[in-house]
């Protein structure tokens, strides 16, 4: 069986963007794939964090993907810090990486500004390209912001494969058609995200209904009647469309035949409310959740993990020279 592999990091709540651009797709690959999913925790401490609460958020973030409906005992859901095979390989990995690949990283010029010039943050997608390649994972599901990460994880695993021995396949993201790039509710030309400060820009998976309609009420569109999938002229329209469309499972051409002409208040209605019933069961599922059975089940997981990593980084030393033959 194919092995599919991604994470997520456990700073801020999940939004739309996350659950539409990767979690659902986390979800569907768990049927076809032997599904290996990470709360990336040692990527998230590459922007300041506070370690009083960092633990709770970790915690948080593993109920969410579960209650996304990721489960824990067909999928391998664990935290990142607990496998050490991860940083381990990141580090072998990073012999092999030049500066010059790394410059053209557009993540780090964009959070460096905020978080200053760290090691740590200029490496993040080098640890990630471990995360990939450590269980040989074919198919990475994904948001659309991370495909240039996951070309330099192709190119790593390629001079790898050169270089030592033709260990690692080469990683294949997997981007949906729709949902790839959810924009903000604020400025609908910059993409859905946790860093914004402000917190009706987004909607968190688990925000309540009445939450939920408010923030969309207010969601920035231009004014007119005028219903159109067109993301130069209609920005704001054309991502509340994408978000009906992937909420009823229908097509955006059939959304748009239906409410062209239609008033945005009421259309942003429409859209709140398929997106209140369509994440229903996501919020009654995390309610039914028990921290304490959470915390076990990836305590569980995290064992299987090292077990797992562990002949697949035996077989990566080895071809480096770094074991006793
Ligand atoms: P992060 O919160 O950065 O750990 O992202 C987790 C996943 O959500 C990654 O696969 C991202 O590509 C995806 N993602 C983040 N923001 C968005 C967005 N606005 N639209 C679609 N996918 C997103
Ligand atoms: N960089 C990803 C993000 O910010 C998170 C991540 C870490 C990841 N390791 C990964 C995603 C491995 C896919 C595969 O969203």
């Amino acid at each position: 069986m194919d092995v599919a592999f991604s994470g997520i990091q456990p700073t801020g709540d999940i939004h739309l963007g996350n659950y539409l651009g990767a979690l659902r797709n986390w979800v569907r690959l768990q049927d076809s794939y032997d599904a290996v999913y990470c709360i990336v925790d040692l990527h998230a401490l590459t922007i300041p964090y506070d370690p009083a609460t960092f633990a709770a958020e970790r915690l948080e973030a593993a109920k969410a993907v579960i209650a996304a409906g990721i489960d824990p005992d067909r999928s391998l859901l664990y935290y990142q810090s607990d496998v050490p095979a991860h940083a381990e390989l990141g580090w072998l990995l990073g012999t092999m990486t030049s500066l010059g690949s790394l410059n053209r990283m557009t993540q780090f010029k964009d959070k460096s500004d905020q978080a200053g010039e760290f090691l740590g943050l200029y490496a993040y997608p080098v640890l990630m390209a471990a995360d990939i390649l450590l269980y040989r994972a074919n198919a990475v599901p994904v948001g659309e912001d991370q495909t240039q990460h996951l070309e330099l994880t192709r190119d790593l695993a390629d001079r790898f494969n050169q270089r030592y021995e033709p260990i690692f396949p080469l990683p294949e993201a997997i981007i949906p058609e729709r949902g790839a790039r959810v924009m903000s509710l604020k400025d609908p030309t910059s993409k859905m995200s946790k860093s914004d400060p402000s917190e009706t820009s987004r909607i968190l998976m688990l925000d309540p209904p009445d939450v939920i309609v408010k923030k969309l009420g207010r969601a920035v569109t231009d004014s007119g009647t005028d219903i159109r999938y067109d993301w130069d002229e209609k920005p704001g329209i054309s991502n509340l469309l994408e978000m009906l469309a992937l909420f009823t499972d229908r097509s955006v051409e059939a959304l748009v035949a239906e409410y062209d002409g239609t008033q945005y208040g009421a259309f942003k209605r429409t859209v709140a409310d398929a997106v209140v019933a369509g994440l229903e069961p996501v919020r009654a599922k995390y309610a039914d959740l028990d921290d304490a059975e959470v915390s076990q089940i990836l305590a569980r997981n995290a064992a299987r993990g090292r077990d797992r990593a562990a002949p697949f980084q035996d077989e990566v030393m080895r071809a480096m020279g770094l074991r006793h033959q």
